[in-house]
């Protein structure tokens, strides 16, 4: 059996590139060049297969990736994950179909309704108010947006969040295959799960038709490598065709490679490597039992209890909250940075999310938990109790692809309270819109959006840059 990068590594040297790309794997041009792997940067070229219709060793290596994850199909995309929600929304959906969505999806499934031209009806996931953050879409959730809506052509949800709370997938699938409708599940952050004892099992196996995977979150293989998991002949091929349409027609061998690196690694060494993450993971568990401000779900003291509303964890989030200490998520993650040297993943106003991967050791998540110690040494508890503001619920006024692109003036954020949204705002990371187009904005959304800022997250704004709110033209 050959690997993509065996491939690379023997069939390349010694053939003089005539075609693209125009650094000619001449990697001695530059320095960038040397260490980038330009040597083994080339796209679709005979012998190396076609990502859009594949028959060689791409096919082989995807069905091989299959058996590792256990999927029916499995398509390798360099776009990551968010290309591969944009196909699976297009495999499922016509322009002015109904769709079932959580409306904790991440921007990319609302940039998919909006190219597709699709009602949304959103299903609100739970909250979980110990520590703030979005907790697991119900089965009872999501059996009312069914009978809501019987048109609906697909049920696209997330899990695990970007937190690292599962939803019951299985049950939630059993229901909506129970109405006829087929679900997508955005799995970005689950690519380990199902690989391993050490985490719980994943949409793979619970049944869903479509399963997204960005393999760069957790598992080692380089950024924007992602995988589709799809069940059954026709819906494969004809995610084939809409992959078809989203990705580029240069795909990147060294993505490629990567991908099927990683699917083979896991193959080969998964087991002794997720034992690696468990050691690693059960070293900062340990640690963090030592904290007296700081909590970290499900690890330390949590270990093994969940959050409000959560039907289950992902061990490898580490979600540290400052609730109770006197400062904030922001301040905890300039104090890792500046003080330890250790750049955490997300900062939100009462938390900081630490991300771990397969490629983690003893050394990096012990380095963790002491700098957590070190810090939380010199805390104090919390002086009163921090607010709170939870995903706000959306009114619907006018469908996102036509709010998207009407005439809008800009307004103060304060002044924008009832009207309609002309753009998509979002925070980020986590990159789940607080506003979409077409919704109006309440005092809760507006509100949200003030306090973002105030905490200096990130927002992203399609149109009003950052100042104020775009608002659709009241005439518009
Ligand atoms: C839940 C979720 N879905 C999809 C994506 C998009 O993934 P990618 O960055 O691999 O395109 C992200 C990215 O953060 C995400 O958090």
């Amino acid at each position: 059996m050959r690997s993509l990068f065996d491939l690379l590594s023997e069939a390349l040297p010694g053939i003089t590139p005539m075609h693209m790309p125009g650094h000619k794997r001449n990697a001695a041009l530059a320095e960038f060049l040397k260490h980038l792997g330009a040597d083994m940067d080339i796209t679709e070229i005979p012998g190396f297969d076609n990502l859009h219709a594949p028959h060689g060793i791409l096919k082989e290596a995807m069905a091989r990736a299959a058996g590792v994850f256990q999927a029916g199909h499995t398509f390798f995309l360099v776009n990551g994950s968010t290309v591969g929600v944009l196909a699976a929304v297009r495999a499922l959906t016509r322009p002015g179909e109904s769709i079932l969505m959580a409306r904790n999806s991440h921007l990319c499934a609302y940039n998919a309704v909006t190219l597709n031209q699709l009602n949304p009806e959103f299903i609100y996931p739970g909250i979980s108010q110990d520590w703030q953050i979005t907790a697991s879409l119900t089965p009872e959730a999501v059996e009312e947006a069914l009978f809501k809506r019987p048109d609906a052509k697909a049920l696209l949800i997330t899990s695990p969040t970007y937190e690292g709370v599962l939803s019951d997938v299985a049950a939630i699938t059993r229901l909506a295959h129970g109405h006829g409708i087929p679900v997508i599940v955005d799995e970005a952050h689950g690519a380990h799960l199902g690989l391993h004892p050490l985490f719980p099992d994943g949409a793979v196996k619970a049944g869903a038709d479509i399963v997204i995977q960005s393999l760069h979150k957790t598992l080692p293989s380089l950024t924007q490598t992602a995988l589709a998991h799809v069940r059954g002949e026709a819906l494969a091929r004809e995610m084939q065709r809409q992959l078809g349409v989203f990705e580029t027609t240069s795909p990147s061998y060294l993505l490629l490679a990567s991908i099927d690196g990683c699917a083979g690694l896991i193959r080969e060494q998964g087991d002794e490597l997720f034992k690696v993450w468990g050691k690693a993971l059960a070293a900062f568990d340990r640690l963090a039992l030592r904290l007296d401000h700081l909590e970290v779900m499900g690890h330390g003291r949590h270990y093994g209890k969940l959050p409000q509303n959560a039907w289950d964890l992902d061990p490898g989030k580490l979600y540290i909250s400052t609730s109770f200490a006197n400062l904030t998520g922001p301040d905890l993650a300039r104090r890792l940075r500046e003080e330890w040297r250790i750049e955490p993943e997300m900062a939100a106003p009462q938390g900081v999310l630490a991300m771990t991967g397969m490629g983690d050791s003893m050394d990096t998540l012990t380095r963790l938990g002491e700098a957590l110690i070190g810090i939380d040494q010199q805390l104090k508890p919390a002086e009163g109790h921090k607010a709170a503001y939870p995903l706000p619920k959306a009114i619907c006024a006018m469908p996102m692809h036509l709010a998207e692109r009407a005439p809008f003036e800009l307004l103060g954020t304060e002044n924008a309270a009832g009207r309609v949204c002309a753009e998509q705002l979002t925070v980020y990371p986590p990159g789940i819109p607080v506003l979409v187009p077409g919704e109006v904005i309440s005092p809760e959304a507006a509100g949200f959006i003030t306090a973002a800022r105030e905490a200096g997250a990130a927002l992203l704004c399609t149109r009003s840059r950052g100042e104020g709110l775009a608002a659709v033209l009241k005439d518009a």
